[in-house]
């Protein structure tokens, strides 16, 4: 693991862009691996701006988001597959049918998660893969106690996970999911590359956990210790608990 820390989130957004920017310029046609929540807002701004007035070109660019709520379809303002059109999708030149989020409203749920496996596959697996960290230690929406090998599968959210999320469902909160699909564990694992993003406080203990702790379920991000590339981009405040 490479731990990078940056003095606050807004440096680590910047930074975080210009390692996906520079894998987009280097394969127009990549893969990317991205992620939705509060962390990457900045760095999908940042991509904006590069497309604007940097003439970033994402035309050939193939992108497999991590996760999607069951049950909300992609027009739906909380769906993970909206959250993306609107931060990131509908500002930049990609073509949309290469634009990948699993489809959390499948009627066979498990074949979705099979289809998925078999599109990143197809695409010729991903070039980096952004993540985020649950306060848990989630990768994904991988929870604690999740087999480490998992692929694509449908999970149960812990009440940690949903009361945490439940400040960015707002006042629908009640309609909130319970479950999503996820790429698993060992999906991440084969990413060629992975680029973790945790800022602020909130975040110390399960950033000590992944990067220090023993590596084990009760952290799914600690399974980023086995990758031969990945990257972990922090801030001041997460990486305090760092001996
Ligand atoms: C999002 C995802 C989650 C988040 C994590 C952190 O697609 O897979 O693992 O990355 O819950 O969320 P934020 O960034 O809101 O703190």
């Amino acid at each position: 693991m490479e731990i990078l820390i940056q003095p606050n989130p807004e440096a680590g957004c910047l930074l975080a862009a210009k390692i996906m920017a520079r894998v987009v310029r280097e394969k127009p046609t990549a893969v990317l691996g991205l992620a939705t929540g509060r962390t990457p807002l900045q760095l999908y701004n940042e991509l904006i701006r590069m497309h604007r007035d940097d003439g970033l070109d994402f035309s050939k660019v193939t992108t497999f988001n991590l996760d999607e709520y069951v049950g909300l379809p992609g027009t739906h303002p909380q769906s993970y597959r909206h959250f993306m059109d609107e931060h990131l999708f509908r500002h930049i030149n990609i073509d949309r049918a290469r634009t990948h989020v699993p489809d959390g409203t499948a009627a066979d749920l498990q074949a979705e998660c099979r289809s998925y496996e078999q599109r990143i596959a197809d695409a010729g697996g991903i070039d980096i893969q952004l993540l985020g960290l649950g306060r848990n230690g989630h990768i994904g929406f991988n929870e604690p106690t999740g087999s480490l090998r998992s692929r694509t599968w449908v999970k149960i959210l812990s009440e940690q996970t949903l009361r945490d999320n439940s400040e960015v469902f707002g006042s629908d909160e009640r309609g909130m999911p319970k479950q999503a699909i996820t790429m698993g564990v060992g999906t991440i694992l084969d990413a060629r590359q992975c680029l973790l993003l945790a800022f602020g406080p909130s975040k110390v203990r399960a950033v000590a956990h992944m990067i220090e702790g023993p590596l084990a379920a009760i952290c799914p991000g600690s399974a980023l210790q086995m990758h031969p590339r990945a990257i972990v981009l922090l801030d001041e405040n997460s990486a305090a608990g760092l001996r």
